[in-house]
């Protein structure tokens, strides 16, 4: 049989033989999509070179052979080795942007990117935001979002993993943002001796070794440095509440994402007001301090 005979498939019908075929391998969807169907059409749509904003247009779209046969490789290597899409089409949106993500860094998916759109307010008058340290930059995706929402800023992109910081590097120079954000290798504030910030903001390791053993296999794909936080899973969230103070302005904040980590974290400081925060497009587990609060604080 020639390829002109191999019956033509559309997006549409595509995207349906994809999320059928997800569906029935069972596969965990926690990496940008939360559906079968939203991750087939982002493979669809990469391995097609369609553009999301076009959808409309691109569903009737009928799709040759070749292309074809490439997206099915896709769907194939998805169901097979587990791998998140985002590391098959090596790109993710975060805040509105797009960035590169291969297996040195977490596909980007904090819920704190909301918290970007906005600015930090009202937790903070943005207008004063002049200097911000991102704590475990991982792909740089805090980071840069929160240069291009804040243009009078400048960012500190720090991470302990040189490899994580070189795909940083990469979506720095992809969003032209060198001139105001740098990477610094830093264990949490190591690297950052006397440097004070408006806004320190992190989506540190939280997963704790029990959470850890269970997950899916899909976050084994993921760098165990980003996801794994020691036995409570709150190692660095421990160190960031005991020297952020040293690090903020007066007026400064401290936002960090512990997941579901929060009730242990809410445990062992039963004396600290966090503030839990709710965004509108889901996900949870992140608290505001302020410098304030942070004065003087000890663990329990
Ligand atoms: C959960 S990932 C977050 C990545 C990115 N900020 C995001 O939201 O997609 C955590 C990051 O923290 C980094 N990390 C782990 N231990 C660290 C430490 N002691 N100091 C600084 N960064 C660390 C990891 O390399 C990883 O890139």
């Amino acid at each position: 049989m020639t390829s002109s005979a191999t019956p033509l498939v559309s997006v549409q019908e595509l995207i349906r033989e994809g999320a059928e075929r997800f569906k029935k391998a069972n596969l965990w969807f926690g990496h940008g999509s939360d559906n079968a169907h939203d991750e087939a059409a982002e493979l669809v749509f990469f391995g097609a070179g369609l553009r999301h904003e076009d959808a409309d247009r691109a569903y009737a779209q009928q799709l040759d052979a070749r292309v074809l046969q490439a997206i099915r490789s896709l769907f194939d290597r998805r169901i097979s080795e587990r791998i998140p899409a985002a590391y098959l089409t090596h790109r993710m949106w975060f805040a509105g942007h797009e960035f590169y993500v291969d297996e040195r860094v977490l596909v980007p998916r904090s819920p704190i990117a909301e918290l970007i759109e906005s600015r930090f307010e009202p937790w903070i008058d943005s207008s004063r935001i002049r200097r911000v340290l991102d704590i475990g930059t991982g792909s740089g995706c805090i980071a840069i979002a929160a240069a291009l929402s804040l243009p009078q800023a400048t960012v500190d992109a720090a991470d302990i993993s040189e490899d994580a910081l070189a795909v940083t590097t990469l979506n720095i120079e992809r969003h032209k943002v060198q001139s105001r954000v740098r990477t610094v290798r830093s264990d949490v504030f190591q690297g950052l001796a006397h440097e004070r910030y408006d806004v320190i903001v992190s989506n540190p390791p939280y997963v704790g070794d029990e959470e850890l053993n269970a997950l899916p296999e899909e976050y084994g794909r993921e760098p165990r440095l980003g996801l794994h936080g020691g036995h409570d899973g709150l190692n660095i969230v421990h160190t960031i509440l005991r020297e952020a103070h040293a690090h903020l302005h007066e007026h400064g904040v401290l936002i960090v994402e512990v997941g579901n980590s929060e009730e242990v974290l809410i445990k062992a400081y039963p004396h600290v007001p966090f503030t839990w925060l709710e965004f509108e497009r889901g996900g949870g587990g992140v608290f505001v301090l302020t410098a304030e609060q942070l004065e003087g604080m000890t663990r329990a």
